[in-house]
């Protein structure tokens, strides 16, 4: 389970895969302002996150659920929100007589169930699957949550594409169609709703350093999967790219640069040619606890750990880089201590 949804445990009424599969809370308010009209259709609601979300800033909101079950717990939800604004539909999305029942909404919201575990997604993937949804309902305005790893290339041009991150790590890819489109490609990050605009006069070659200067930055992995690293580049002048792979994007600079895309923040301490070396270096930093940063079998991670650890007295946590086959030693600064990952290669 998410960290960011365990807040609401104890709070709401839920069936485990309902809850797995719920909005997390900072994304449904975000989105519900994105959207906020007289009526919003929420179809395949779920355990109701997002539609009592809606509830809040909009008018009237028509949530359509086909699974009983999930369609109590809705009920109970929007009992314990003391909401009076939610209407709850048991049925397919898809099917004419829901159709025909919900009538004329103002905008039409879907977080599609997915198979599970996949990667390479399609619409057929989806339910109810929107490209049926935007076919049997007459709206101008549509939104759909797809997986985060959806392909770019299978989402229509005309469809705004939003990839959103939550606290430093990519969730979904929002898309809006219609009266809700407002830019054609970006990536926001919550809760700090800060934005970056996909820009189609860029260059896509972007500064490369070779070895790292005064301060390595994790970028969020939003800007890799949505392709957005010149853009992001651009926007932050005097940072280059370090390393790039479907793990980790590092960055690096001579200045201290401040972004909620950039994750965590490490201050450059030292080098080192070798592992003795490094060990050395370490206790003269006043080491007590390493973190090694670089791409190691992780079956040997925790063993290569302690032997680099073994003996440290001191109290830093020191991260141990790689590149060019030179270890960089690195504090990590307090701030933004926004994933919980960090013993990865
Ligand atoms: C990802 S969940 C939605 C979670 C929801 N956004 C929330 O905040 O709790 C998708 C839901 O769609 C429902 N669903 C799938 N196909 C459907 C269909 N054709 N019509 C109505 N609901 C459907 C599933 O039962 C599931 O509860």
């Amino acid at each position: 389970m998410t960290e960011v949804k365990k807040e609401l445990r104890g709070t709401v009424s839920y069936d485990e895969e309902g809850f797995r599969m719920s909005t997390p809370q900072a994304i449904a308010r975000y989105k519900a302002e994105r959207l906020k009209t007289k009526t919003v259709a929420d179809l395949g609601a779920g355990i109701g996150i997002q539609a009592l979300s809606f509830a809040e800033v909009s008018e009237r909101v028509i949530a359509v659920e086909i699974d009983v079950e999930r369609t109590e717990s809705l009920r109970k939800n929007a009992e314990t929100a003391g909401t009076k604004n939610l209407e709850i539909v048991l049925g397919d999305a898809l099917d004419s007589e829901v159709v025909r029942k919900l009538g004329n909404v103002d905008a039409i919201h879907s977080d599609p169930s997915r198979k599970k575990g996949g990667e390479s997604w399609n619409f057929t993937d989806l339910s109810p699957n929107p490209l049926e949804v935007i076919k049997q309902y007459r709206c101008d305005t549509f939104s759909f949550d797809l997986p985060a790893l959806f392909p770019m290339e299978l989402i229509p041009e005309e469809w705004e594409v939003e990839y959103v991150s939550l606290s430093g790590e990519l969730k979904r890819i929002g898309t809006y169609l219609g009266g809700a489109r407002r830019f054609q490609k970006s990536v926001v990050t919550l809760p700090s709703m800060e934005r970056i605009i996909a820009r189609k006069d860029l260059s896509r070659t972007v500064d490369v350093a070779q070895l790292p200067s005064k301060w390595i930055y994790d970028l969020d992995g939003s800007m890799y999967y949505s392709k957005m690293i010149p853009e992001f580049l651009k926007t932050f002048d005097g940072l280059s790219l370090l390393h790039q792979d479907r793990q980790k994007t590092l960055l690096t600079g001579e200045k201290l640069r401040s972004s909620s895309f950039l994750i965590r923040t490490y201050s450059v301490l030292d080098h080192a040619a070798s592992i003795n070396e490094v060990k050395s270096r370490l206790i003269e930093q006043g080491a007590g606890n390493v973190v090694l940063r670089f791409s190691i079998d992780p079956s040997q991670y925790y063993e290569e750990r302690r032997n680099i650890g073994k003996g440290l007295e001191g109290t830093k946590t020191i991260y141990i880089f790689r590149f060019n086959s030179k270890y960089y030693l690195a504090e990590r600064t307090g701030e933004a201590d926004n994933s919980q990952k960090s013993t990865e290669g």
